[in-house]
């Protein structure tokens, strides 16, 4: 599979909704996209039932780094190893911003994630004021270094970085293939260590305002592996279609 997509549903969906949409989507075949659907945690259950033996992955959009414990409201690895998870999202830019968490939380959850042998989907990116700064750079290699700390490659054997600039997501600007594709060098260049030990499959995604008109320019670069989708992946019809044109896209450049 060359390409990974994957649908962040965030706070969308009931149960009902969620078995609806995925008895639809998965009538889907992809022959080169390894399709990750992350529905919220209520969901997940019956999300995993209707999964089961087809080619499209679960994943989590958070996670706690405990096994369990008193900590009131969270969901632990355990818990979502149970259900079939196998992608979890870790510190979305809403996670980062809206419930303040930091990247030595962010930190802890990608160890638990190693631990456990899920793949994190780890997502860094500037915001719009870090961008006029001129900060880009500096604030997604201090997201990469602290998140991906005591983090041992031999350890380590999947890996997803998602590239999201906070002001691409939900706002319908997405970043310019160019923007997009600097940042995914400067990525793969401070993760070279990992790519290089030869055992951690590393994927960079894209995420912010992807839609199916635009996908095809971020995946036919080299440096850009699929995307985290937010709105364009609430419709079965409508997500497949993304990844259809993402795939065709990858065709175009003969891969
Ligand atoms: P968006 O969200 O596609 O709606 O911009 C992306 C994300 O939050 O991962």
């Amino acid at each position: 599979m060359s390409l990974i997509i994957a649908a962040n549903w965030k706070m969308y969906k009931t149960v009902s909704e969620t078995k609806d949409y995925l008895d639809k989507f998965t009538g889907n075949t992809f022959n080169k996209t390894q399709v990750v659907v992350c529905p919220p945690f209520t969901a997940l259950s019956a999300a995993s039932e209707v999964l089961c033996g087809t080619q499209t992955a679960l994943g989590a959009q958070n996670m706690n780094w405990h096994t369990e414990g008193a900590y009131t409201g969270e969901v632990s690895p355990l818990m979502l190893k149970d259900l079939g998870v196998r992608y979890v999202i870790i510190g979305h830019s809403e996670r980062r911003h809206k419930m303040n968490e930091t990247n030595a939380d962010i930190n802890q959850k990608v160890l638990a994630a190693v631990e456990y042998s899920f793949t994190p989907i780890l997502c860094v990116g500037e915001t719009g004021d870090e961008r006029e700064a001129g900060r880009t750079k500096e604030v997604v290699l201090e997201q990469l270094r602290e998140g991906l700390k005591d983090v041992a490659a031999d350890k380590l054997k999947n890996l997803v970085v998602a590239y999201e600039p906070v002001w691409a997501i939900g706002t319908g600007l997405a970043a310019s293939a160019q923007d997009a594709v600097e940042v995914a060098q400067l990525i793969r260049e401070e993760l070279k260590p990992f790519i290089d030990s030869g055992n951690t499959k590393f994927r960079l995604q894209y995420g912010g305002s992807v839609n199916k008109d635009n996908i095809g320019e971020y995946v036919s670069a080299p440096e850009i592996n699929g995307a985290l989708v937010g709105g364009a992946s609430l419709q079965a019809d409508s997500f497949a279609a993304l990844i259809r044109a993402a795939e065709e896209a990858v065709n175009d450049e003969g891969d």
